[in-house]
């Protein structure tokens, strides 16, 4: 089933600021899709559409068949989202908030209560469950509005940079939960700039710059569009002549081939030529390394577009 849908999709702000310029994609349920992209290339706003907080200038945009500008009540029973300003009551504990929020999604008290407790228990909260939130700290905000995005169990979450402001374990510790909500068939649509941890857990990528969709796909795909080859890194006693190389260290050499394919012929051409191979790893251009590529290309054609 699809679960996201943009056609088109467009935002101009008051003042003429075209922070979502005509982009079209589609997920389907289940996929864990990271929408990368620099500060101010529009990821917010695009998930701002996605959720109903605002409306598209031109196009449209559908959240499991549902116009999310015309049936904000029904997406929201279906979606959780934690955007930079997680709505939440200062004068509640962190339990009543969530109870508060699970109420709202039409859950009875108990299961409310079972669910919030469980998730307390998992985001590291439980000891603080019955402090106010205005005694939280911005990781423990942060935290509970996962948890207050999730009370619900939700068929997609929308997270926008879930992890800013968290510290290491507690970052570590989300993403192993949006890891788990993700093999449970949560759809995830991930805003993120740790491109490490998106090459971990997201199935499906795309990249905005500027607030144009530079590409989409899954890794394999986006590695085409920047280049095809492959980084094959030899640890040996000697190079045969004629063959092309770099050195990266003591008897360690790269090697850039077209495809895998290559790599016995290499390994074979150094043990003909009297050679013992001690290492060999095929590197494959990691997302990071994809992401500036597409960037820098983008911006490339965006100034030369310009003289
Ligand atoms: N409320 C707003 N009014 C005017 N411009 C905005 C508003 N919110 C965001 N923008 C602008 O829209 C562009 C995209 O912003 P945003 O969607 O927040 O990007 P991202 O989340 O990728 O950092 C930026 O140029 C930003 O300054
Ligand atoms: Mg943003």
């Amino acid at each position: 089933m699809r679960a996201v849908l943009l056609e088109n999709l467009s935002k101009t702000y008051t003042g003429g600021n075209k922070a979502v310029d005509d982009i079209s994609f589609s997920l389907e349920q289940g996929e864990v899709f990271g929408f990368l992209g620099p500060n101010g290339a529009g990821k917010t706003t695009t998930i701002k559409l996605l959720c109903g907080m605002l409306t598209p200038s031109n196009g449209c945009c559908r959240v499991f068949d549902l116009d999310p500008a015309q049936n904000p009540e029904k997406l929201h029973q279906l979606s959780g989202v934690i955007t930079e300003h997680a709505q939440m009551y200062d004068h509640l504990s962190g339990l009543e908030n969530l109870i508060f929020y699970g109420t709202l999604f039409g859950m009875n008290l108990s299961d409310c209560e079972k669910r919030a407790t469980a998730l307390l228990e998992r985001l590291n909260l439980i000891d603080a469950r019955q402090r106010k939130l205005s005694a939280y700290s911005t990781g423990m905000r942060q935290r509970l509005s996962l948890a207050r995005a999730m009370i619900h169990s939700p068929k997609i979450l929308f997270l926008d940079e879930p992890t800013s402001g968290l510290d290491p374990e507690s970052a570590q510790n989300v993403n192993i939960l949006i890891q788990e909500l993700a093999a449970r068939g949560t759809t995830i649509f991930l805003c993120t700039h740790q491109l490490r941890y998106a090459q971990e857990i997201c199935t499906t990528y795309g990249l905005i710059n500027k607030g144009s969709l530079l590409a989409t796909g899954n890794i394999e795909e986006l590695r085409t569009m920047v280049s095809s080859k492959v980084k094959v890194r030899l640890k040996a006693s000697l190079i045969p002549d004629g063959m092309a190389y770099q050195k990266a260290g003591e008897h360690t050499y790269d090697i850039t081939v077209g495809s895998e394919d290559e790599i016995p012929l290499i390994v074979k051409g150094i043990v003909g030529a009297g050679g013992d191979v001690y290492h060999v790893s095929a590197e494959r251009m990691s997302l990071e390394e994809i992401y500036f590529s597409l960037i820098d290309m983008n911006n490339g054609k965006m100034e030369g577009g310009n003289l």
